[in-house]
């Protein structure tokens, strides 16, 4: 599925964690309700995932949690506008495939259920995997013309602001 290839590919990192990424990513795809090419699709997953890793690098963020945030975060969306539940669903989503396509303890489970319910909110929350999370969700927005503000990113993710911006407003996966 070229889909599941190109978000894959989007980023080469060395020593990420290893898990099912295209086992995911196909049963992602076999539900989701909103255009795989839309505003909360796979090319926005992707943006998200690379922003996720290159800041949870700097930053000591747990990367497999911050990976799998990019992937399913966007994945219960029933459509592309207001759907404030989206998060929570994706929460219950992770929970379920936790040990089919990716292995994270209790621990991780918690930031990862924590980062994807919160998402939404605009607030900043001091586990610095958490927040990578929503830097690299936020620092996408320019994909629906808004500009990221720094108030609501971390200092670091701040600092990929105008890099995010113009990536974002050329929609290329890499
Ligand atoms: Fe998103």
């Amino acid at each position: 599925m070229k889909q599941v290839s190109n978000i894959i590919a989007a980023v080469a990192h060395e020593n990420l964690p290893t898990f099912d990424r295209s086992g995911l990513l196909k049963d992602v795809l076999a539900q989701l309700k909103i255009n795989p090419d839309g505003a909360h699709g796979t090319n926005h997953w992707a943006r998200v995932r690379k922003h996720a890793l290159t800041i949870g690098g700097a930053v000591s963020a747990d990367l497999l949690v911050v990976e799998l945030f990019a992937f399913l975060h966007d994945s219960q969306r029933h459509n592309e506008w207001v759907d404030p539940d989206h998060g929570n669903r994706a929460a219950d989503y992770a929970a379920s495939l936790n040990k089919t396509y990716f292995d994270l303890d209790g621990g991780q489970l918690d930031l990862l259920c924590t980062a994807m319910r919160g998402h939404s909110n605009g607030h900043i929350d001091p586990h610095p995997t958490i927040q990578t999370c929503w830097d690299a969700d936020r620092l996408d927005l320019g994909r629906v013309g808004i500009k990221p503000a720094a108030k609501y990113l971390s200092r670091h993710g701040a600092t990929h602001i105008e890099a995010a911006y113009a990536w974002s407003l050329k929609r290329a996966w890499s």
